[in-house]
C-alpha cells in the first residue's frame, strides 16, 4: 500500500461512521438528501427504523418538499408497507415565507415523491392540520409532527392527533430551532 494510500486509510478509520454518512453516503442518502429540506441523515434514519416498525397507519404533520416522507414511506416498505397520510398547507410556516414568496411546495413534494418512487403509499391531506383532522381515522402507529413551530399550533397538533396514536404507538417531534437556539425544543 502507498504512503498516501496508508494516510488516506488511517484519516478514514479516523472519522469511522461519519465518512460513510457524510463523505461518501450510501445512495438511498444521496437522493433523499437531494430534496430540500432541514432533516438530517441520522434523523431521517431514525424516522426511517421506526416506520419500518409501525404496525398501524404513519401521519406526518409537516412534509415541506417530501425529505422526511420519503425516508418514512422507505422505512415502512421495509416493515407491514403501512400508508403514510402526509398533511401539508404546501404554503410553508411562518418562517419560510421570504423564501417561497406565496408560492407553493406542493409540486416539487409531488415530484420528489415519484422520483424516490414512494408516491403509492402516501395520501396527501393538502390542509391545515387543524382543519384535515376529521380525515385521520386512526389508530395511528407513528404520528410525527413537524409542521408549524409556534409553540399554540405545536399543542394543537398535539392535541387533535395523540389521542388517534395506538397503544404502544409513537409519537415523535422535531424542532429545528432546537438546533440554533439557545432554549428551543
Ligand atoms: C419544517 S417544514 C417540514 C419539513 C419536512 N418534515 C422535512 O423534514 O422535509 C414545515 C411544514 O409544515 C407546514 N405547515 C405549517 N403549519 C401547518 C399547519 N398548521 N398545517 C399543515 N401544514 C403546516 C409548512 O407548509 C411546511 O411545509
Amino acid at each position: 500500500m502507498s504512503d498516501d494510500r496508508r494516510l488516506f486509510k488511517g484519516f478514514r478509520d479516523r472519522l469511522g461512521g461519519f465518512y460513510d454518512l457524510w463523505l461518501k453516503p450510501p445512495k438511498m442518502h444521496k437522493d433523499i438528501l437531494l430534496v430540500d429540506g432541514w432533516l438530517t441523515i441520522d434523523e431521517g434514519m431514525a424516522l426511517h427504523d421506526l416506520a419500518s416498525r409501525s404496525e398501524h397507519p404513519i401521519v406526518e404533520i409537516g412534509s415541506w418538499m417530501g425529505r422526511s416522507t420519503i425516508f418514512l414511506a422507505k422505512g415502512s416498505a421495509k416493515g407491514e408497507g403501512q400508508p403514510i397520510h402526509a398533511i401539508d398547507t404546501f404554503n410553508g410556516s411562518s418562517e419560510h415565507q421570504n423564501i417561497l414568496r406565496g408560492g407553493t411546495t406542493y409540486h416539487m413534494f409531488v415530484q420528489n415523491l415519484r422520483r424516490g418512487n414512494v408516491h403509492d403509499q402516501v395520501i396527501v391531506h393538502r390542509g391545515s392540520s387543524n382543519d384535515v383532522v376529521d380525515e385521520i381515522e386512526g389508530p395511528i402507529g407513528l404520528l410525527f409532527i413537524d409542521g408549524s413551530h409556534e409553540y399554540e399550533q405545536v399543542l394543537r397538533d398535539f392535541q387533535n392527533y395523540a389521542p388517534k396514536v395506538a397503544d404502544g404507538g409513537i409519537m415523535a417531534r422535531l424542532s429545528h430551532l432546537g438546533r440554533c437556539l439557545p432554549g428551543g425544543r
